[in-house]
């Protein structure tokens, strides 16, 4: 059972298998990206309904361009749909929608519904959905150290003062930005066991759980699952207490 008190804070998942549904299903690949649409709109509802204060989804990497330039440019047709389909809902919902990466190269519709969805929900105070769009760590950690670069050349920080926490401040997720730190739990679908360049510097002492079930076949009750599991675990952080 899962417990309602112990709800992590910060859950981010990886959202894999489309591809494999399709095949499976013998479809084409769009068709998983769109049954992958679905599915993530019951997880954001759920997440919503858990009182989950952060919930991240990696929806397209830096290495995602890589794919042939039809499928690229039907995620992106599938993604517009989406936020023009939901943010009535999520207006309802509280919930606020927020874009981790570099949007700007993203077709142009596509980034005038997603920045449209960012503004008009930028009030609401619920549920944060970050989507991870465009989005590499290494890019942000590169995008991160050259700011500190450019405030140490301005002298507005002593070059031989980084800290840690400087360098989370100019992540995606950090105060200077989206403001919603490391996520507690990173959940990965489809049986691959690895971060595919998602929430490196983030990722130090998050849980794990990888499940089978490809993503179109993640259901609410699979989410709460791993959550099941999460709360199972004993977070030690280096030392010895357990922490949950
Ligand atoms: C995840 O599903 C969605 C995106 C990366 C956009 P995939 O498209 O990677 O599905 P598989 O891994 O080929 O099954
Ligand atoms: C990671 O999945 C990216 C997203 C889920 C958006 P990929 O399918 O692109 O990752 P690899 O290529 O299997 O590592
Ligand atoms: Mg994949």
């Amino acid at each position: 059972m899962l417990d309602r008190e112990r709800i992590p804070r910060h859950v981010a998942i990886i959202m894999d298998g489309n591809g494999r549904w399709a095949a499976a299903k013998g479809v084409p690949r769009i068709a998983g990206h769109n049954a992958g649409m679905k599915a993530m709109k019951e997880i954001v509802k759920r997440a919503h309904q858990l009182g989950i204060a952060h919930l991240t989804v990696y929806a397209f990497s830096t290495e995602n361009w890589k794919r042939s330039s039809e499928e690229v440019s039907g995620i992106f047709r599938l993604l517009i749909t989406y936020v023009k389909s939901e943010l009535k809902e999520m207006m309802d919902n509280n919930v606020r929608i927020r874009i981790l990466g570099d949007p700007s190269a993203l077709p142009g519709d596509a980034l005038k519904a997603v920045e449209k969805a960012v503004s008009r929900t930028a009030g609401n105070t619920g549920l944060q959905f970050n989507i991870a769009l465009n989005y590499g760590s290494r890019d942000e950690i590169r995008r991160a150290v050259q700011e500190l670069v450019n405030e140490v050349r301005e002298g507005r920080i002593p070059g031989d003062a980084i800290s840690e926490e400087m360098i989370a401040d100019r992540l995606f997720t950090g105060k200077l930005h989206e403001d919603c730190g490391d996520p507690e739990l990173i959940i990965r679908t489809s049986g691959e066991q690895r971060l595919s360049n998602f929430l490196l510097w983030q990722a130090a002492y998050s849980e794990f759980v990888f499940v089978d079930t490809l993503w179109p076949d993640f259901t609410p009750r699979r989410f709460e699952e791993a959550i099941e599991i999460y709360q199972n675990r004993n977070r030690r952080f280096g030392g010895r207490k357990e922490s949950i």
